[in-house]
């Protein structure tokens, strides 16, 4: 059965500017390249999910009444992605962003213009209602309004929809009401101590970070941990393992932990029974993305997955 997937948030134009290290205060650097890629944390979800699990899945976002906007639209309508929900924003931009990728390591670190992605509304949730009440998985981040998250997280949860919360970019807190209508939480290490406090340092911190999100009403957390893998949890299943990396070489990083969301959430049942099965799918997916140069150009599909499964 292929899951039906919705994934609401951002969706930008990204600029990758290739350097061979990042300059310092009031120093010029010429550029190794540059070059751009469709991109935007929810969108790259949403092409990760339909690439490794079928045509089910939708987007719920907003793109600005330009060339940019344009383009993006037509990169997920050739990934058979209902883009029904994509609102078209007069005041505002498409969401760019402006990533410096460093040649020799492939780590990048972004800049981003939020544009149309900010200008999401409760009233574009109330008009997707249709499409989040048939699905699987709800899927979000934080570069669209946390509140229009909290809007459709709540009204998802309250019809049995699960929902996987990526909070990326890192932010301190999160409003009390958001994990309680959490069935995921996704973080990164960086994302995980900012929230929690704890510095994610080995398993132990891990299992302390994923026991106070269980305390504040989210039962299930998986940390990604770049190169070394992934620690999941679910107190429901009294489950705690890590699952390691598939070792790579990186040429770039962008995207890794959205093709490891929306991998993961493409293969998951939605009674959470094989998330360690599907946390090793999504470990192989990222490992694929960051041997290739963009974000979603880098978002391998179901054939490379399970190809490099079979490699081992
Ligand atoms: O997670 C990677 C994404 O972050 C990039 O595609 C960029 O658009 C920013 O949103």
């Amino acid at each position: 059965m292929v899951n039906k997937i919705v994934v609401l948030g951002s969706i930008n134009l990204d600029s990758i500017l290739k350097i061979e290290r990042l300059p310092q205060a009031g120093e010029t650097l010429s550029m190794l390249d540059k070059s751009s890629a469709p991109g935007g944390k929810g969108a790259n979800q949403a092409v990760a999910a339909a690439r490794a699990g079928g045509a089910n899945t939708a987007f719920i976002g907003r793109i600005g009444k330009d060339d940019a906007g344009d383009i993006l639209k037509n990169t997920l309508q050739k990934e058979k992605i209902d883009v029904s929900q994509l609102v078209v924003d007069s005041t505002h931009g498409t969401g760019q962003a402006y990533i410096l990728l460093q040649a020799t390591t492939g780590q990048n670190s972004i800049l981003v213009y939020g544009g149309a992605n900010q200008c999401l509304t409760g009233d574009d949730v109330k008009a997707a209602q249709s499409l989040i009440k048939a699905a699987d998985f709800l899927i979000c981040q934080f570069e669209t309004p946390i509140d229009v998250t909290i809007q459709a997280f709540t009204y998802a949860h309250q019809l049995g929809v699960k929902t996987i919360l990526n909070p990326a970019p890192a932010v301190k807190t999160l409003p009390a009401e958001l994990l309680a209508v959490t069935d995921l939480i996704c973080p990164n290490e960086t994302e995980a101590q900012a929230l929690t406090g704890i510095a994610i340092t080995n398993q132990d911190s891990m299992q302390q970070a994923a026991a106070s999100f269980a305390r504040q009403g989210c039962p299930r957390t998986i940390i990604t941990v770049g190169d070394r893998g992934a620690y999941v949890s679910d107190q429901q299943q009294n489950l705690e393992q890590f699952v390691a990396a598939f070792k790579v070489k990186a040429v770039d990083t962008t995207a890794a932990g959205d093709t490891f969301i929306g991998a993961l959430t493409a293969s998951l049942q939605p009674d959470f029974s094989d998330l360690v099965e599907a946390t090793t799918f999504a470990n192989r997916a990222s490992s694929l993305a960051v041997q290739k140069l963009g974000a979603q150009p880098s978002i391998p599909t179901l054939e490379q997955v399970q190809a490099a499964l079979n490699r081992g």
